[in-house]
C-alpha cells in the first residue's frame, strides 16, 4: 500500500488556509465528521440560490478552471445549462497526470465528501442528473475513499432521488483510467468513458455543446470544483477578494524537486514564487524552476519575484498551467532533464496525427544527440528542434502536441541551454 498523499502537505490541517483546511483532520471515511467541519452547508445555500444563482455566484467569484486552462467556470457551466439538448452531464477530470502535479489525489485522498458536494453543486446547476469521476488507475486510494464518501452520501440522502428533499436527483459513478495521460484530455476522456480508444477529438464544437456521448458537458477539474464550496460558504465577494483582481481565489501549488519539504501547498493568487519555494525550503545553487509541468516553462533564479497569477506567468513567457513547481540545482543535468520530457511526449502520444506522432519522435532524436554530445556542435539540432516544435504547435489537434515544444523552447531561449 502506497503511503497517504496527506503526508505530502506540509501546512495540513492549518486552519487559516481554504482548500487544505480539512486536510489531515477530518476522517475521510466519516460524513458525520465532514458535517462537523462544516460540510454541506454550501449544497444548502445552493438549493436555496437555485441553478441561475448558483452560476451567478461562481461567475462573480471569478474562478476561473484549474486543470491549467483557466477557463472561467461560470462561462463554462451557463454554456451547459443553457443547452437545449439534453440530458447534460457533468464530468470531474480526476486523471492527474501532468508530471510533478498531485494536489488533486491530497483533496481526494484527504477530504472525498468535499469533491462529491462540489459535483453535487456543479451537477445542479448545469441540470445534469448523471456525473462521472474520471480518476487516474494509479489512484486505487482515491477511487476508494471516493466511492466510499459517494456511497455514504446516497445511504443518507445527499444523492440519489430528491437530496434533501429539495426534488433534485443525482448518480454520481467513477470510472477509472489505465495509465494514459492523454485520456486526462477532456475528449480523450469522453472517448475512453464511452469505451472508445483515448483520442482527443476535434474541438469546436466544445464540450458544452457536445460532450460526453455527444450531450452537453460541463467538464471540471478536481480542485476547481472544490473551491465551489468556499465561493458559496464565504460569497462571491470575500471570495472574490482573495488573490489578484484576474486571478481570484486559493491555489494548490506541487512543489517539487531540489526542496527541503516538497509537497502540495495553498497560497492566495498573487504570492511570489519565491514565498513559494521560501516555504518549501529551497536548496542552495537553485538553477531553474519548471512551471506549469512538462508542457510549461523555465525560470531562472534571478526571476523569483514572479507572481503566481495565470496572468503573471503568461506575461513572463511561461504558464502557471495545473500549479506544477518544479525546483532543479545544479547537480541535475539539463540535457538529460530535457531528454526525459521529450520521451514522455514521444510516450504518450496518441499518434493520432502527424505533427505530433513524428514531430515528437524527432524532438527526442534531437535531444538525445545533443545529450550524447554533451551539446557540441548542437546548432544543426537546436535549428531542427525549433522547426519542429513549431509544426507541432501550430499544426497539432490537442494541446499535447501542441504544448510538447514548450519545456525545451524555453530551455533554449530563458535558460541558454548550449549557447
Ligand atoms: P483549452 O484552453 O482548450 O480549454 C480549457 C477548457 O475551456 C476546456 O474545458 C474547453 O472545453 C473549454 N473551452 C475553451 N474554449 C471554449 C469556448 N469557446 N466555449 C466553451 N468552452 C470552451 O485547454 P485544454 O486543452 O482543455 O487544457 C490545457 C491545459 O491542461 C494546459 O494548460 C495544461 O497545463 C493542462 N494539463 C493539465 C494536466 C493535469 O494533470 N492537471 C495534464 C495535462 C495538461
Ligand atoms: Fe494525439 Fe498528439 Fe494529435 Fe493530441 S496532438 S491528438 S496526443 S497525436
Amino acid at each position: 500500500e502506497e503511503p497517504p498523499a496527506v503526508a505530502a502537505v506540509p501546512q495540513a490541517g492549518d486552519p487559516s488556509l481554504t482548500l487544505l483546511r480539512r486536510i489531515g483532520v477530518v476522517d475521510p471515511s466519516s460524513l458525520d465528521d465532514y458535517r462537523a467541519h462544516g460540510g454541506y452547508t454550501a449544497l444548502r445555500r445552493a438549493f436555496a440560490l437555485g441553478p441561475a444563482g448558483v452560476i451567478r455566484e461562481v461567475t462573480d467569484a471569478g474562478l476561473v478552471g484549474r486543470g491549467g486552462a483557466a477557463f472561467p467556470t461560470g462561462r463554462k457551466w451557463q454554456a451547459t445549462a443553457s443547452q437545449p439538448d439534453h440530458p447534460h452531464y457533468l464530468v470531474c477530470n480526476a486523471d492527474e497526470s501532468e508530471p510533478g502535479t498531485f494536489k488533486d489525489r491530497v483533496l481526494m485522498e484527504g477530504d472525498p465528501f468535499a469533491l462529491v458536494e462540489a459535483i453535487t453543486i456543479a451537477s445542479y446547476a448545469v441540470c445534469a442528473h448523471r456525473a462521472f469521476v474520471y480518476i487516474r488507475g494509479e489512484y486505487p486510494r482515491a477511487v476508494r475513499r471516493v466511492q466510499h464518501a459517494i456511497d455514504q452520501a446516497r445511504a443518507r440522502g445527499l444523492l440519489g432521488d430528491d437530496i434533501l428533499g429539495q426534488g433534485y436527483h443525482l448518480d454520481i459513478e467513477i470510472r477509472r483510467g489505465a495509465g494514459a495521460y492523454i485520456c486526462g484530455e477532456e475528449t480523450a476522456l469522453f472517448n475512453s468513458i464511452e469505451g472508445y480508444r483515448g483520442e482527443p477529438r476535434s474541438k469546436p464544437p466544445f464540450p458544452v455543446e457536445k460532450g460526453l456521448f455527444g450531450k452537453p458537458t460541463a467538464e471540471n477539474n478536481v480542485e476547481t470544483l472544490v473551491n465551489v464550496l468556499p465561493v458559496l460558504a464565504m460569497g462571491a465577494p470575500a471570495y472574490a477578494a482573495i488573490g489578484t483582481a484576474r486571478s481570484t481565489g486559493p491555489k494548490l501549488f506541487c512543489v517539487s524537486g531540489s526542496v527541503d519539504r516538497p509537497g502540495v501547498y495553498e497560497l492566495p493568487f498573487g504570492a511570489t514564487l519565491g514565498e513559494l519555494l521560501d516555504l518549501a525550503g529551497v536548496r542552495a545553487g537553485l538553477r531553474a524552476v519548471l512551471l506549469g509541468g512538462a508542457a510549461g516553462g523555465f525560470v531562472r533564479p534571478d526571476e523569483l519575484d514572479l507572481p503566481l497569477t495565470f496572468e503573471g506567468t503568461r506575461d513572463a513567457g511561461t504558464t502557471l498551467g495545473s500549479g506544477v513547481v518544479m525546483a532543479f540545482d545544479d547537480t541535475v543535468p539539463l540535457p538529460r532533464l530535457l531528454l526525459r520530457i521529450a520521451e514522455f511526449f514521444r510516450e504518450e502520444s496518441c499518434g493520432q496525427c502527424v505533427p505530433c506522432r513524428v514531430g515528437t519522435v524527432r524532438q527526442e532524436e534531437a535531444l538525445r544527440r545533443i545529450a550524447d554530445r554533451t551539446g557540441a556542435g548542437a546548432a544543426d539540432d537546436i535549428a531542427l528542434l525549433r522547426e519542429v516544435g513549431r509544426a507541432m504547435r501550430d499544426a497539432s489537434i490537442c494541446g499535447l502536441g501542441q504544448t510538447a515544444w514548450n519545456a525545451v523552447e524555453s530551455a533554449i531561449d530563458r535558460l541558454g541551454a548550449w549557447t
